[in-house]
């Protein structure tokens, strides 16, 4: 079956086309329209701007998607969309042009919770055997940081999740203030890969040595671990960022230069290391369980990296989909939307976009 997907819930207008057989996907087209370059000069995304850039584009590329397939629209078998959450303007641009095509062609429609799109990159089987329910997925965004136990494709349950900030909204402002474009994760992920290896003077093992190295001692580094000190699975980022402008703070006031590298090392570790802690105790609680690693922030070479140690500790496997999959993208919608549709669950014109998270 081939199923057209669209994707608008942020910054980037997406719609891709991939076919199914035999439970097997193979991504046909995969168009991204970034407004990134418009919102840099804003410093972050402006909603309404981008619920005009997503009407502006949502139709060429819906032609460039299905063109680069080779299809036509009488021969898309379903319709996917992501319906929730993210900016309500921006989503809805997305569903509404989603309704339109599906019902004007007699084509079913699905409905797609961004936050399972993420993980459904990991179904997509690029790079990594795709995962097998009942697997836990960790998705880290730009507005998510939370673990979900996944039962079956379609059927999630959050078992930890933020509790103020979510790591990428966190990374992204102290980026910010440390002159990093926005988004900042990756020009942060390379900013700290250089700390670090300054500070252990070596470009191999560079995390794993860190903690003994003497910028890891320097007290004029120093940054609180943001790991919640008890049994639960949340999350929580906002002392870590208020201690990162603090501490940024007093350079300024010092007149000293900020040294970029090793702060953004020491942020990036402190920040890795909490992730790192509860996924090793959700890997405590759910014994067995391989992990899903999503969402923009998995792309984060640090974080992988680390995940991947600490599910190889437990015997577990890590699956995170390529990087060029972890921000957002059509793709993972189209997956998502096809076990919707194996699941039974049909969209008609009565759907609606919402800002809000779907799963409990
Ligand atoms: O999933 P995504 O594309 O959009 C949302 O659903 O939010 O995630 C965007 C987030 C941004 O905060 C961006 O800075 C972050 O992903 N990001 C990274 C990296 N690449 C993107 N964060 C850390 N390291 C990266 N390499
Ligand atoms: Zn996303």
């Amino acid at each position: 079956m081939n199923i057209l997907a669209f994707e608008s819930s942020c910054d980037e207008t997406a719609a891709s086309v991939v076919s199914v057989e035999d439970g097997a996907f193979e991504i046909k087209s995969n168009i991204v329209a970034s407004q990134i370059e418009t919102h840099r000069l804003y410093g972050g995304v402006v909603p309404e701007i981008a619920s005009r850039a997503h009407t502006e584009a949502i139709s060429r590329i819906t032609y460039e998607a299905l063109g680069e397939a080779g299809l036509s629209l009488s021969q898309v078998d379903l319709v996917a969309v992501t319906s929730n959450p993210g900016l309500i303007g921006a989503l809805l641009v997305g569903v509404s042009f989603a309704k339109g095509i599906a019902a004007s062609n007699n084509i079913p429609l699905v409905a797609v919770d961004h936050i399972k799109g993420h993980v459904a990159a990991s179904y997509l089987g690029i790079g990594a055997e795709p995962p097998k329910p009942p697997f836990l997925a960790l998705t880290v965004s730009g507005g998510h940081t939370a673990i979900y136990l996944v039962e079956d494709y379609t059927d999630y349950k959050m078992i930890g999740t933020t509790r103020d900030d979510a790591i990428g909204e966190a990374f992204d402002k102290i980026g910010r203030v440390i002159g990093i474009p926005y988004p900042a994760g990756r020009g942060f992920d390379e900013l700290s890969r250089e700390g670090f290896i300054t500070a252990v003077g070596s470009e191999e093992n560079f995390y794993s040595l860190y903690k003994k190295s003497d910028d890891y001692k320097d007290k004029e580094l120093a940054l609180p671990s943001p790991a919640i000190s008890d049994d639960s699975l949340d999350f929580s980022f906002s002392g870590l960022k208020t201690a990162a402008i603090n501490l940024l703070h007093k350079y300024e006031q010092s007149g000293r230069e900020i040294p970029r590298a090793r702060f953004a090392a020491r942020y990036t570790y402190e920040a890795v290391e909490a992730v790192a802690k509860k996924i090793s105790l959700a890997l405590t609680k759910y014994p067995g369980y391989d992990l899903v690693l999503a969402g923009g922030v998995a792309a984060n070479s640090h974080l992988r990296a680390r995940l991947y140690e600490v599910c190889s500790a437990h015997a577990v496997r890590l699956i995170t989909p390529p990087v060029s999959l972890c921000g957002d993208n059509a793709a993972m919608i189209a997956a998502a939307g096809y076990y919707e549709y194996m699941s039974g669950r049909r969209a008609d014109s009565t759907l609606n976009a919402s800002a809000l998270d779907s799963i409990k």
